[in-house]
């Protein structure tokens, strides 16, 4: 039987503590292991955790502070990390061969390809810069072909940053900023995740599963369809959307909520909002306003893409009124609007199945291979068109939506972006700003059984 809706208390990961801290650099150190979870009550679940939790513990990264995490492998299989969203150079950017190799693990295993010159340990630094905005990122595995299990069996975590442009404004703040990573899993009856594919040695998951892998449990921050205990006030919920393949449109039983920032992090205006669409890999910054609700009402959060108890993703129940000084500004951030004239060059990418695999420009991923080189510093205008339901992540550079079909973007497309849901047949356009680092980067489906069944793509900044 599937666990109890809405009772659950909402968990909220730990924050990652520095090892050491020098004048300009924070450390981390986290540890990948394999570790026995409560994430149904009563029950255990063996989970594959940073720090053995999962979610992993929040990372907190300050604009102008540099990072070093240091990622150890002390899991069965080979791992890479990657910061979803951060503007990284290349070598820490989680490239999906430049693997962190399990203690005494045989350098080739099959399936498993390995481009030059990358190294293999059993840790590795990974360097973060902190030179962008703040905005709610996250971390994940990306192993090349075994992201999607990966993933599922628990390696994910928030990263949270923060810069003095967001300090500034009187948005809610401590426990009335909940980070929200909502993700769907199965358990099997002894409460082990069920991934269909149980085989770890051959990549991706094909036949029926060509949608992807969809679970049948919701998960907010690990706990099954939780609830949290709030007072009728302003919240802010930074809404994650880490499930392999499924897309959520999440909407509120009472209240209102009014974007605040996507993806890359604050919008320029506030956007109110009837319900807010994720794809996998998508954030969406909201304040949830609760004032003067009631004491005692419940405000269900719902996915009304989601059937049965899919429907549901979790609960507040309204404590009663409190003091508010939080406010949502006229004016949150300065986003200039990409101008198309800006753009140096134009690229089409089809996202389609074909021979079996799930290509990009009837392309299946070469991890030694790249697709194109861009100029840094430079704007191009990007095409994207689709056969499926394709969530397509770039690495390193954020965008702005330009189109969607044949009108201009929808209001869940506003801001900076790094994720973008592309639905069957249609076209999107983006402007995407090469700027950051020069190197190697990817881009790719975010449906994580799309990704690792090929559909991804290198290209080099140059
Ligand atoms: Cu969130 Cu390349 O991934
Ligand atoms: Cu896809």
């Amino acid at each position: 039987p599937l666990p109890e809706r809405f009772r659950t208390p909402l968990p909220i990961p730990p924050v990652a503590r520095p090892v050491k801290v020098t004048a300009d650099t924070d450390h981390y150190l986290i540890t990948q292991r394999v570790a026995r979870a409560e994430l149904i009550p009563g029950t255990k679940t063996e989970i594959w955790g940073y720090d053995g939790l999962f979610p992993g513990p929040t990372l907190r990264g300050r604009k102008g502070r540099r990072m070093v995490v240091t990622v150890r492998n002390e899991l069965p299989v080979p791992t890479s990390t990657h910061l979803h969203g951060g503007v990284t150079p290349a070598e820490s950017d989680g490239f999906p061969t430049d693997l962190i190799l399990p203690a005494g693990y045989s350098p080739a295993p099959p399936g498993h390809h390995s481009a030059a010159g990358r190294r293999h340990d059993t840790s590795r630094d990974y360097t973060y810069p902190m030179t962008q905005r703040a905005a709610t990122l996250w971390y994940h595995d990306h192993r090349m072909d075994f992201t999607g299990p990966q993933v599922w069996r628990g390696l994910a975590g928030l990263f949270l940053v923060t810069d003095e442009v967001e300090d500034a404004l009187p948005l809610p703040r401590d426990d009335r900023d909940l980070p929200l990573m909502i993700c769907d899993r199965s358990f099997a009856a002894d409460g082990s995740l069920k991934y269909p594919r149980r085989d770890t040695t051959h990549p991706g998951a094909g036949g029926i599963f060509h949608a992807g892998i969809f679970g049948d449990v919701i998960l907010v921050n690990g706990a099954p369809w939780p609830r949290a205990e709030v007072p009728a006030v302003r919240h802010r919920l930074r809404l994650v959307n880490a499930s392999n393949a499924r897309r959520y449109r999440l909407s509120l039983s009472a209240g209102t909520i009014t974007q605040i920032g996507s993806d890359a992090g604050l919008l320029a205006a506030p956007l109110p909002r009837e319900d807010v669409l994720l794809a996998p890999g998508e954030r969406v910054d909201v304040i949830a306003d609760f004032t003067g609700l009631p004491a005692g009402t419940e405000v269900t959060m719902a996915n009304t893409l989601g059937d049965g108890p899919a429907g549901d993703v979790m609960r507040f129940v309204i404590t009663g009124p409190a003091a508010d000084d939080s406010g949502v500004p006229a004016r949150l951030s300065a986003v200039a609007a990409l101008e198309r004239t800006r753009a140096v060059t134009e690229r089409r990418f089809d996202f389609r199945f074909g021979g079996g695999l799930w290509t990009i420009n009837n392309q299946p991923y070469d991890p030694a291979g790249t697709m194109f080189s861009a100029g840094l510093g430079t704007v191009e205008l990007w095409r994207f068109t689709s056969d499926f339901h394709h969530p397509v992540h770039v690495h390193l550079a954020h965008f702005q939506v330009l189109s969607r079909g044949a009108n201009g973007p929808e209001p869940g497309d506003a801001g900076w972006k790094d994720t973008v849901d592309v639905r069957p047949y249609e076209t999107v356009q983006v402007l995407v700003d090469l700027s950051g680092h020069r190197g190697r980067y990817l881009l790719h489906c975010h449906n994580l059984e799309h990704e690792d069944m090929a559909m991804m793509a290198n290209f080099d900044i140059v």
